[in-house]
């Protein structure tokens, strides 16, 4: 077996052993942390360091999660096993109430011809769902490291790049994957989308953001919004024993402009923020 490989299957049996609830913190149970100061818990370097997704196998972390519990990896509900009522209440309750939906009704309504539309990370499918009933002028294609359902354009990839048998896009949607991404995976992503969009295309995305008004918010519970930080102050996020970096806002637009992109439109709900992009 592979570092990776091995690396995956130790989180989920130490997530186990541990016996902590999947949507619970999993953080202050690690041998090595830090006491929490101020209500944020440093995580030590080299756990960052070493369970990243750039460490890591992502098909086989996927589909590691997936087997562990298919509703907490899709909508942090461990509860709740059924396809149908995952995959509806992950459309209410993240792609309407986050309001990407609705910005992708209206895109759609200024799109003139039929177009490609690329969905990354589209889990159990709800958004193919919403295309096939509402979007006849969209020919939806999926992108995922580890494939839930079987569809003739559903692509598995490496979790970083758009295949090349993916043909040129005029949409690119994704929600609820890209704050599970390192920093590179998503950059690269970025310069693929730019590269693939048509001038006239958009790309929708949304992930955890950091602001200089959200940072020091605190949940209804008393938490802190953002309460988990490496030894460098970054923030991150966690999923299973996973961690992910937690970007600020500005730092983000840049990387986006950079690559060549205009960001029309950014929302915020929470520490969940939305964009919506363009070439122009
Ligand atoms: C939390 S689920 C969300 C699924 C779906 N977007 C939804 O909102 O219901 C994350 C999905 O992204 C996929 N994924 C994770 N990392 C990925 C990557 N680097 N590239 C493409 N897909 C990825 C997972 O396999 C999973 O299907």
């Amino acid at each position: 077996m592979n570092r990776s490989k091995k690396l995956g299957t130790n989180l989920i049996t130490r997530y186990k052993e541990n016996d902590v609830s999947y949507r619970g913190m999993i953080l202050p149970k690690m041998k090595g942390n830090k006491p929490p100061k101020e209500g944020t818990t440093i995580v030590p370097q080299w756990m960052v360091n070493t369970y990243n997704p750039d460490e890591m196998d992502a098909k086989h972390f996927w589909s590691l999660a997936t087997k562990e519990s298919i509703g907490h990896s899709i909508i942090s509900r461990a509860d709740i096993s059924d396809r149908d009522e995952i995959n509806t209440r992950s459309f209410h309750d993240l792609h309407l109430k986050l309001g990407l939906v609705h910005t992708l009704f209206n895109v759609v309504k200024i799109i003139k011809g039929r177009v490609n539309f690329l969905e990354i990370g589209p889990g159990l499918g709800n958004i193919k769902i919403l295309v096939k009933e509402r979007f006849p002028q969209l020919k939806w294609h999926g992108l995922d490291v580890n494939c839930l359902f079987k569809h003739p354009n559903l692509y598995r990839g490496d979790g970083r790049t758009i295949p090349d048998k993916i043909p040129e896009l005029g949409i690119v949607y994704s929600i609820n994957v890209f704050q599970h991404l390192s920093v590179a995976q998503r950059v690269s992503y970025y310069n693929d989308i730019y590269d693939k969009l048509n001038p006239d295309g958009v790309f929708l995305f949304g992930m955890f953001v950091v602001n200089e008004t959200n940072e020091n918010e605190m949940t209804p519970e008393g938490k802190r919004l953002f309460g988990v930080k490496d030894e460098n102050g970054n923030y991150l996020t966690h999923f299973f024993s996973q961690f992910t970096e937690i970007e600020w806002y500005g730092d983000i637009i840049e990387t986006l402009e950079e690559i060549g992109f205009i960001v029309v439109d950014t929302k915020y709900n929470n520490n969940y923020c939305t964009f919506l992009c363009g070439k122009y």
